[in-house]
């Protein structure tokens, strides 16, 4: 019988450690499948250890496998090349990129790691699907193994210009170990089309046949595939009680302001300075109706081990505590910033209450937190969503008002527009883009991806 294998560096199947944990939707979704398909998610267990040994637990029906990594394969893989090297590449931040030759080393180390430790235990008939830019060599690995079975890569985050990309040292051989998949997949078009751009330009490559990318012998099919929320459980999430208590605390807490708010990890990629900046250029701008709004910006912590994420968590420690000291009054704070999480339940009424989502990301893959906004909205005075053009989901979502995330005034000028609108055109604008959240929903992406690694015919076997 066919099991599916997932691989991902953060690994989300429930575990008995948390259980009655909320799960994010592609945990949901990806948890879903492995109960179907009898399947097992490998990664990393998030700790430190030496031995390298996988740990087995199964927890209502789905098995996931987890190895701990040592001090140095997380500094130099997770906090290294993956964080500190690919993905502010990834992310078109050349600036903030940083090249040293341990963390590729330590990353190309890791991967033959999990791939040694993980071939072992796939059988002839498993689907293998790999996630992210953690684990881009592992499918080569796996072949180096002997493993023959069908095998898909997706990329959660953007795949850069190829202008940029060949700023990496060794890029080639990054871009040649995805030939080992069957399947490669993208968020958006865009980012598929700077992958096929490079394999043409940089490797001599051949389109053909629709999806079919040939380099040398080998031939991979490269699809555009957007991933979604869980939407149903969204939906009934943000009719549920939890968040009709939050929705009525966040509205008692308001007084009849607007609220505005963004919910991001604490990423410099998430464009969090510039959506101050575009904030207080509103505030500059309409003296008269200031009083009116707020901002809540709720933004978790994330790789705090990495210099640059140090940096712009002081940045907007300064500039919150800034424009809230120049315009706040003594019954009215501009902006709540607020460095922790909250469960789905309760980000599904704070979004419900919100007169505006505010997701201006610099640049993103996708960017579920778009999609779940628009699932919580009441259907007969929903808010609306301003979104950064250069997210992956402005691409599915073109009835948002689309901004420039750089330009404080365009961020302003959204900000006004979005006030203003009338309920009408808040409904003729929301409904196309629920549809599209409902329709194109997370499983609508795993079926997708699936069925073209399984169903479709290989445009021609990987041979290594
Ligand atoms: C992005 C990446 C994921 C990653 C998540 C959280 O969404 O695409 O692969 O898991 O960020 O980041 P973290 O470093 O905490 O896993």
């Amino acid at each position: 019988m066919s099991r599916l294998i997932v691989i991902s560096n953060r690994v989300q199947a429930p575990t008995a450690a948390d259980a009655g944990g909320a799960q994010g939707g592609l945990a949901v979704a990806l948890t879903a499948a492995l109960r179907e398909e009898h399947g097992i998610w490998f990664g990393w267990s998030g700790e430190t250890g030496e031995d390298h040994k996988l740990r087995f637990e199964t927890y209502e029906g789905v098995t996931s496998a987890v190895m701990d990594l040592s001090e140095q394969d997380v500094e130099e893989y997770y906090d290294g090349f993956a964080n500190r090297t690919l993905w502010p590449l990834f992310h078109y931040r050349l600036d903030l990129t940083e090249f040293e030759r341990d963390f590729q080393g330590g990353y190309e180390r890791v991967n033959r790691v999990f791939g040694q430790a993980i071939g072992p235990h796939i059988e002839p008939d498993d689907v293998v699907w790999v996630h992210d830019y953690h684990m881009i060599p592992l499918g080569w690995v796996l072949r180096q193994q002997g493993v023959k079975n069908r095998m898909g890569f997706f990329l959660h985050i953007p795949w850069p210009p190829t202008r940029l990309l060949v700023a990496l040292p060794q890029h080639r051989r990054l871009v040649e170990s995805l030939f080992a998949y069957d399947v490669v997949g993208f968020q958006t078009e865009e980012w598929l089309e700077s992958f096929r751009h490079y394999v043409v330009t940089e490797m001599g490559g051949v389109l053909s046949d629709g999806d079919c990318v040939t380099v040398g012998g080998r031939t991979i099919r490269a699809i555009a595939c957007p991933i979604g929320i869980d939407a149903d459980s969204f939906i009934k999430a943000a009719n549920g009680p939890v968040a009709k208590a939050t929705q009525l605390r966040m509205l008692e807490s308001a007084v009849g302001r607007s609220m505005m708010v963004g919910v991001d990890r604490l990423d410099y990629s998430k464009g969090l300075a510039e959506r101050f900046s575009g904030y207080e250029r509103f505030l500059q701008n309409h003296a008269d109706r200031r009083a009116l709004v707020y901002l809540l910006q709720i933004a978790p912590p994330s790789r705090t081990a990495v210099q640059s994420y140090r940096d712009i968590r002081d940045n907007l420690d300064a500039m919150s505590g800034r424009i809230n000291g120049a315009y706040a009054d003594i019954d009215w704070v501009p902006i709540r910033y607020v460095n922790q999480g909250y469960p789905r339940d309760v980000l599904a009424g704070i979004y419900r209450a919100a007169r505006i989502g505010l997701v201006t990301p610099l640049r993103d893959g996708m960017n579920l937190v778009a999609k779940e906004f628009v699932a919580a909205q009441d259907p007969h005075d929903p808010g609306v969503l301003i979104l950064s053009r250069f997210a992956g989901a402005a691409a599915q979502m073109p009835q948002a008002v689309l901004c420039n995330p750089y330009s404080a005034e365009d961020v302003a000028d959204a900000i006004d527009k979005a006030l203003r609108m009338s309920r009408e055109e808040r409904i003729a604008r929301w409904k196309p883009m629920f549809d599209n959240v409902r329709n194109e929903d997370v499983l609508w992406w795993r079926r997708r991806f699936l069925d073209t690694l399984t169903k479709a015919p290989l445009c021609e076997r990987n041979t290594i």
